[in-house]
């Protein structure tokens, strides 16, 4: 087993070295993707038979010509995605990093999910790099849009729902997500950008560090010299890249960093 490389059930499974960066780390940057939500019920995009792109076609569903070509398919497959969201509840990992922010000297929460998973346990200031599925617009003049309830009832998965048109112009109301082909919304890139070169310290949770260029920015901050860790259960181009490489599902793993930086916290001396 590679010596970065550590099997975390419990908090006694933690690195001393590990506690010790966290406990004296400046600036920690916490980045996630679909795999800190998998333990909600929420599917992953590429990992086992249930994820999405495994089940669904990422080119009809999620790009702009999608919707231009069928915007009630790609309108009904995002209601249905955000119905389950609505009903699912955020995990013991949503939990661990919300209360991480107030173990740290400072924390910065970047996330790929459209999902408002870390809001909800309590994450207050979350960058979404790739958009928010509760914030929808208008496809044509931009206007932001206001879902008539936060949970939709779930429609089928394949259902056309023909999207809403918008109040000012007409035109159709699109999902707030980044589709593939499009650009990450400017300010919080650069806000994750530049988090992610100041920071002495950066966690990715539950990514396949496969989709640039959000996947960058843990070789940003190694490249600027910070402690990278890493959490999945599965391995990803990452490995090679972290300092320490906790293997786990999140919602054990995390819980358990939480906890035995506490217990050092309160350690005499
Ligand atoms: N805890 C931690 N990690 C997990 C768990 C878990 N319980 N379950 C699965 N994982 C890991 C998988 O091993 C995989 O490496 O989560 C990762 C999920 O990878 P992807 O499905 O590729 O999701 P993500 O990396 O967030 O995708 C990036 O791609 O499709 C686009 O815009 C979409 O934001 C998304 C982006």
């Amino acid at each position: 087993m590679s010596d970065n490389l550590f099997s975390i059930r419990s908090a006694t499974d933690v690195p001393a070295a590990l506690t010790h960066v966290l406990a004296g780390a400046r600036h920690v940057v916490v980045f996630t993707g679909a795999g800190i939500s998998a333990e909600s019920g929420i599917p992953t995009f590429r990992d086992g038979k249930g994820s999405l792109w495994k089940q669904f076609d990422a080119k009809t569903l999620a790009t702009p010509e999608a919707f231009r070509e069928n915007p009630a398919m790609v309108w009904g497959w995002y209601e249905y995605r955000r119905a389950a969201i609505g009903q699912a509840q955020p995990n013991g990992a949503h939990l661990a990093v919300a209360q991480l922010a107030r173990h740290v000297a400072k924390l910065d929460l970047i996330t790929q999910n459209v999902d408002d998973l870390h809001e909800r346990a309590g994450s207050p200031d979350v960058t979404h790099l790739h958009g928010r599925l509760d914030r929808a617009r208008c496809q044509d003049c931009g206007l932001g849009w206001e879902h008539a309830c936060t949970t939709p009832d779930m429609p089928r998965d394949d259902a056309p729902v023909p999207p809403p048109r918008c109040t000012r112009c007409g035109g159709p109301i699109r999902p707030g997500v980044v589709w593939f082909g499009e650009a990450l919304p400017q300010h919080d890139w650069l806000r994750a950008m530049q988090a992610a070169e100041q920071c002495d310290v950066l966690i990715s949770i539950g990514t396949s560090s496969m989709v640039y260029p959000a996947a960058e920015l843990p070789h940003r901050a190694r490249t600027q010299g910070a402690r990278v860790i890493q959490v999945n259960p599965a391995p990803t181009p990452m490995d090679a890249v972290c300092d320490f490489n906790l293997r786990g599902d999140a919602g054990v793993v995390m819980p358990a960093v939480l906890a035995a930086l506490q217990a050092r916290q309160r350690a005499p001396g």
